[in-house]
């Protein structure tokens, strides 16, 4: 499943996000790559002693995590804290597939959903489009600042070279109660009908039938 939630930060929020940034220092990215990504791969990641990451993570991941498409569509069970990445002129991240397992000793978790929040607008960088293979073929994505979009981490993806200006995301990954890509998308799919049932007919026999099979299934297929 490729999502993309609109407004997961808003414009007061993505400018403390921005300001916080400012005062950050940032890092070759390789320095965290695993061995196959540290070829490709071309960005900085804010440096991990930042004294205001805490402010930062709560900032990005409080609006990421509670946001309600999220919560239904990744059915997140354990979430990565989030990289703050910037790509400048020359910069990009060749095709690569994420890491399966992430996370320090005693920490770890496995990577089924990759999210990245889009922190800068699309104006100020030319290039730097995250693309996708899917299925269905190419998928290339930039989008406004605030946006996120929400990807499996098995796909083969890069990000194209920025040839101007400065692209800023926060990445992260989440380990979902649903291992199977394809259970999460039809429960995904039984929540939208779900949720459009409860607002045109709340009361209907219908809306509650298929508000216990979602609970249900959501039981069924969860693993803690
Ligand atoms: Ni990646």
């Amino acid at each position: 499943m490729l999502l993309v939630i609109p407004a997961v930060l808003d414009s007061a929020k993505l400018q403390q996000v921005r300001s916080l940034l400012d005062q950050g220092n940032f890092v070759d990215g390789r320095l965290s790559a695993g061995e196959s990504a540290r070829r490709v791969k071309r960005n900085e990641e804010l440096e991990s002693g930042f004294r205001h990451l805490q402010q930062l993570n709560n900032l990005v991941m409080g609006s990421l995590v509670q946001h309600p498409l999220y919560q239904a569509a990744a059915m997140p069970y354990r979430v990565a804290t989030p990289y703050y990445v910037r790509y400048t002129q020359g910069m990009g991240y060749g095709d690569h597939v994420d890491d399966p397992v992430m996370g320090p000793p005693g920490g770890q978790y496995r990577s089924d959903i990759s999210t990245s929040v889009f922190l800068n607008p699309p104006d100020q960088y030319e290039g730097g489009e995250l693309v996708i293979r899917t299925p269905f073929g190419q998928q290339s994505i930039k989008l406004a600042a605030g946006d996120a979009v929400l990807y499996p981490s098995s796909s083969l993806h890069h990000i194209n070279e920025v040839t101007q200006g400065v692209r800023l995301v926060a990445v992260t990954w989440a380990q979902s109660m649903l291992r199977d890509p394809q259970q999460r998308e039809l429960l995904f799919q039984l929540y939208q009908a779900r949720e459009a049932l409860r607002t045109s007919q709340p009361e209907s026999d219908a809306s509650t039938r298929v508000d216990q099979v979602y609970v249900n299934l959501t039981r069924m297929w969860s693993e803690l």
